[in-house]
């Protein structure tokens, strides 16, 4: 598996730039909190962390906090949730369960990086379901044009990263027939599930059908990238198959992170309020600089998530841009190529009003001097 994997083109950019960036219109989730600010919006406290025992966790997670998530999150019959050293564990642990070499599994582009690397690496064929980045929607014609009996597995994520596509509560339902008509398993990553704007969060798959496994985190609405909490909601009957890889990897996660994720899912409305009002307020300044701009970038209003995928007008590979923003301007983006749209610029707007003001304002400044440059290199 390993020596098939692709470098994380995201992950490689982060490491070199993001703990130097002084403005972040980067990421994929909320502004972090900070623990006393969890402490004060759950009710958690230091005598409670004091109390606990450094014990091992059990393979699929703390009971508590499974028991949270399944009142949460309403996993339908046989199904339940595994706890992970964030969703990336339990994606890893689901794909090597349940693909193989040969399979047929169709991922949609651009692609977070491990919901399609990850089955590429262990043999199986990538069948590539395009999102249309210029209308914002999803193509479920396509999508079934290209599920078949072949088809072992779906991986999705909605809303998107990076483009915030999403889909309404009928084309979700589409979605779900598509996939089980042809009894292929439907991956289903919900990391941005309840950072929606328009609707209601669409529910869990397995309320639906049996034959889907669902990924969750705290690392992006929830503000708690660094707790390293996420989850997978899985057939129980997949269960011993997860923790046969998971004992290789993690064996399990640490009681502290599961106490306070535990408070967190039990407190979730209280927790998700602040942030999702500030991603609201967020997205109308995406909205109005996306307007403002319409010379020098293309892109849609994101549906969900607090990602946006816009092109960069004139500008085919946007990678020196962005190593000339983070490097020169201290401003931090990432370049289209990390999602294998090099024409495309990843922007975050889910972190402070004044950082997502000021990194909007350096970017067209900065985009419109690169432009001109350009020009006058030309005619040079
Ligand atoms: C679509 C998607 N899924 C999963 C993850 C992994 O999140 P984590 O491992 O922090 O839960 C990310 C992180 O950026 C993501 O964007």
């Amino acid at each position: 598996m390993l020596r098939q994997l692709r470098a994380a083109g995201l992950e490689d950019w982060f490491r070199v730039r993001y703990f130097n960036a002084h403005v972040d219109i980067s990421s994929s989730g909320v502004h972090p909190y900070r623990l006393h600010e969890v402490r004060a919006l759950t009710g958690l406290t230091f005598e409670e962390m004091d109390r606990l025992p450094f014990r091992d966790s059990p393979s699929d997670g703390q009971e508590r906090l499974r028991r949270a998530l399944a009142d949460r999150f309403k996993p339908g019959q046989g199904h339940s949730p595994f706890v992970g050293n964030g969703s990336t564990e339990a994606i890893l642990l689901a794909v090597s369960a349940l693909v193989g070499p040969g399979d047929e599994v169709v991922v949609t582009t651009a692609s977070y990086h491990s919901l399609s690397s990850l089955a590429e690496s262990v043999g199986a064929k990538l069948v590539w379901w395009d999102l249309d980045l210029t209308g914002g929607q999803a193509d479920l014609d396509q999508l079934r044009s290209l599920v078949g009996p072949r088809t072992r597995a779906v991986i999705v994520n909605f809303p998107h990263n990076p483009t915030g596509v999403t889909l309404t509560a009928g084309e979700y339902r589409e979605l779900l027939s598509i996939v089980d008509h042809h009894g292929a398993y439907l991956l289903w990553d919900a990391a941005f599930a309840e950072l929606v704007y328009d609707d209601a969060p669409l529910p869990d798959p397995s309320a639906s059908i049996e034959r889907c496994v669902s990924f969750g985190t705290l690392s992006k609405a929830y503000g708690l990238p660094g707790l390293r909490v996420g989850w997978c909601i899985a057939p129980s009957s997949l269960f011993a198959d997860l923790a046969r890889m998971r004992d290789c990897v993690t064996l399990n996660t640490s009681p502290l992170l599961e106490e306070i994720a535990s408070r967190v899912v039990e407190n979730a409305d209280a927790v998700l309020r602040p942030r999702l009002e500030q991603a609201r307020a967020n997205r109308a300044v995406v909205i109005r600089w996306l307007e403002d701009n319409r010379d020098i970038v293309a892109g849609v209003v994101p549906r969900g998530g607090v990602t946006f995928f816009p092109q960069i007008i004139g500008v085919p590979d946007t990678r020196p841009l962005c190593e000339f923003l983070a490097d020169e301007r201290g401003v931090l983006t990432v370049p289209g190529d990390c999602f294998g749209r090099p024409d495309r610029i990843r922007l975050g707007f889910g972190g402070l009003a004044d950082e997502l003001g000021t990194g909007l304002d350096v970017l067209a400044s900065v985009v419109r001097q690169w432009i001109s440059g350009r020009r006058q290199r030309v005619v040079a």
